[in-house]
């Protein structure tokens, strides 16, 4: 009797990182995928890939507003039609300027709603989904940036932080019986379009497929935190270790 195809949903599924790790599980094995975005188009065009390079897999797309708990709450539902998911990734983010949060309290606003709240409830709702159904590996994307507020990205960096807190009592909520596994993801700087405009440009940016490889490996184990690349791990356990004194002396 044929197996049934893993179940993979993928929340921001235009994300570079995220169509990354897309291809990656579905070289290792095909599957039935729901892509989740905002926009049509660019979800079409990242199916549209996946089919080429998969073609036993079967994808669909689902468009809805990130930025509603009511249309989070209907995407979710739309995919719980469909069953209960082995995988959740959930990658939507943006980078919005430091210095333009400052000034405009609506520009802080959406970056705190897109880069916490959102992911948040995507993980919610697709928790207790997964609980019920008593299996599945939720993985969510924070960053390095949610391990000490810093100048220069502290509005992005404090939504990151919150989506660690989360992370961590979700993991702490699912513990006692196992079944379900929530991964923490926290990418190091990135060679996508997030970072095209950053100024000054990062020395060293990491490779997205590098990042995502590091990703479906966490995944696959389990893994409570997993930093992409795993350096990052050691550099920021330096940097959260400096002493206030000697942090607020740096331009970081
Ligand atoms: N790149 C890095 O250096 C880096 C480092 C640490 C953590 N991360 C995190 O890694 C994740 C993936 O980032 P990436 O580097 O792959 O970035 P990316 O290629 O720029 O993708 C960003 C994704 O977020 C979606 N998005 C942005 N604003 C949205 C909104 N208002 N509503 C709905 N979707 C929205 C985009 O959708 P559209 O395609 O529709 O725009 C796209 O799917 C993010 O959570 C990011 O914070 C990235």
């Amino acid at each position: 009797m044929n197996q049934p195809l893993p179940f993979i949903v993928i929340v921001g599924a235009t994300s570079t990182i995220a169509v990354h790790c897309a291809r990656a599980w579905l070289h290792r094995q095909s599957a039935s995928v729901v892509l989740l975005g905002r926009d049509r188009e660019r979800l079409d065009a990242v199916a549209e890939d996946l089919r080429i390079r998969s073609p036993l897999s079967r994808i669909d797309v689902l468009v809805g507003d990130f930025d509603s708990a009511a249309s989070i709450h209907r995407l979710v539902n739309k995919v719980s039609a469909l069953g209960a998911p082995d995988r959740v990734l959930i990658a939507h983010g943006a980078l919005l300027d430091q210095a333009a949060c400052q000034q405009d309290l609506s520009q802080a606003e959406a970056s705190l709603r897109i880069n916490a709240i959102s992911p948040v409830l995507f993980a919610e709702a697709f928790a207790g989904l997964m609980e019920r159904a008593g299996q599945g590996t939720l993985g969510i994307i924070g960053s390095v940036a949610g391990d000490r507020g810093r100048q220069s990205n502290y509005i992005y960096g404090a939504a990151k932080g919150l989506v660690e807190r989360y992370a961590e009592g979700l993991q702490h909520r699912m513990a006692k019986a196992g079944a379900v596994k929530v991964v923490l993801i926290k990418p190091g700087p990135t060679d996508t379009p997030m970072t095209a405009r950053m100024e000054p440009r990062p020395p060293a940016l990491a490779d997205p497929a590098s990042v995502a490889e590091a990703i479906v490996q966490g995944m696959r184990r389990g893994q409570r935190v997993v930093y992409a690349p795993a350096k990052w791990r050691w550099i920021m356990l330096v940097v959260r270790s400096l002493p206030s004194a000697l942090f607020h002396r740096l331009s970081i």
